[in-house]
């Protein structure tokens, strides 16, 4: 029997609605494989914030620090500007625990149907590694001259060496496990400082892994290969900016956003992990119980991954996969009319009847 402390953030807006599947799905697939967890549930969210005046409290992190893993839902709700919430809980999260990889497969499920012509199931089946500590996402910058027409706003993109090559060795790693190539994403053509550098490290990185192939594309034009040719990728690693764009491009191009898990990965282990789905807290459906819950119903399985306990993350997925392929449960943004629920529900099913078959 293994046993896991796991720290529980929904969030805002969908965030509760779909967490409560996944932690039921957790469940679930624990009874089967032996795991079991102690949850423990932290309301720290836009509507703490309004209360508190805090995203989370100050010793926050210190309290996260013990705990195996994070599965958070999402944060960020209308009446609290994005990026309180944002720098004021996700990003902290991010950093001080050094998840420096934000890892988010793209694999077009049996079921689904892209929008895109002509790919088959499986035919696009894709990992995105995000740079997620520094790069464009910076602090550096400022203000001057408020308000008048001298105004000047600066932000710096911020590349270190060790931030480059431990996110670019990362992604060959990952190859190295898949089809043995990685791609890019970059703009040394336009971005004359921080890309070219970019390059300079993946190519020196590159000579460590003469077993994997490689390419690079500009930001550009590889948004348009995602499109004409996702079938072209499987490891594409971007800086933080770049990464984000591509891992919602990517979504959508294999059915929903709605579908997207995405992990948080201090690879290390000297602190604890997060699993999130890419989304975020979709106010325009939020209370609805309309919500797609898949995404982060897949974040679980990602975290049960990185325990090592790959057989109920396995599971997990082939459960999710069998559901989306009957289409009596499929939540709207998949053009069905199930709600959240129903989807948590039809998922546990296919699990336990499969550990009796
Ligand atoms: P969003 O991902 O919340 O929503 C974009 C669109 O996708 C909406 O039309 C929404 O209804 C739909 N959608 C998203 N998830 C869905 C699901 N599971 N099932 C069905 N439809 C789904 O992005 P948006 O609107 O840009 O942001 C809303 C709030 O969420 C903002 O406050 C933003 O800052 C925050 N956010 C938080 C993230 C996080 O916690 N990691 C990530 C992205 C946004
Ligand atoms: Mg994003």
């Amino acid at each position: 029997m293994s046993h896991y402390k796991i720290a529980v953030i929904e969030g805002d807006g969908i965030g509760q609605e779909v967490v409560a599947e996944g932690l039921r799905v957790l469940e679930a697939v624990g009874r089967r494989y032996g795991i079991s967890y102690a949850w423990q549930h932290f309301d720290w969210s836009c509507r703490s914030y309004l209360k508190t005046g805090k995203m989370m409290p100050s010793d926050g992190l210190e309290q996260l620090r013990g705990f195996d893993a994070i599965y958070l839902g999402a944060v960020g709700y209308p009446g609290v500007p994005d990026h309180i919430s944002l720098w004021g809980l996700l990003i902290p999260i991010r950093r001080s625990f050094e998840q420096y990889v934000n890892l988010r497969p793209v694999r077009l499920l049996r079921g689904i149907e892209s929008p895109l012509k002509g790919f088959p199931p499986r035919r696009i089946d894709l990992c995105v590694v995000r740079e997620n500590s520094e790069g464009e996402y910076s602090e550096v910058g400022g203000r001057l001259n408020h308000g008048t027409d001298a105004e000047i706003v600066m932000q710096e993109t911020v590349f270190t060496r060790r931030g480059c090559d431990r996110i670019i060795r990362y992604a060959f790693e990952l190859a190295r496990k898949r089809k043995k190539h990685v791609t890019s994403a970059t703009k040394s053509n336009g971005i004359i400082h921080t890309m070219p550098y970019w390059d300079e490290r993946f190519a020196a990185i590159a000579k460590e892994f003469p077993d994997v192939r490689t390419d690079q594309f500009h930001i550009d034009i590889l948004t348009a290969h995602f499109v004409r040719h996702p079938d072209w990728f499987d490891v594409v690693v971007g800086s933080n900016l770049f990464g984000d764009i591509l891992s919602d491009l990517s979504a959508a191009v294999v059915g929903s956003i709605g579908l997207a898990p995405s992990a948080n990965l201090n690879p290390e282990r000297e602190f604890p992990s997060m699993f999130e789905p890419v989304h975020g807290s979709a106010p325009d459906i939020a209370g609805k119980g309309i919500a797609n819950p898949i995404a982060q119903i897949w974040s679980g399985a990602m975290m049960l991954e990185h325990f090592g306990e790959t057989k109920a993350a396995q599971a997990i997925e082939r459960a999710i996969e069998a559901v989306l392929s009957r289409s009596d449960v499929l939540t709207p943004d998949l053009g069905g009319m199930a709600g959240t629920r129903n989807v948590g529900d039809a998922i546990v099913r296919e699990l336990q009847r499969t550990a009796t078959t």
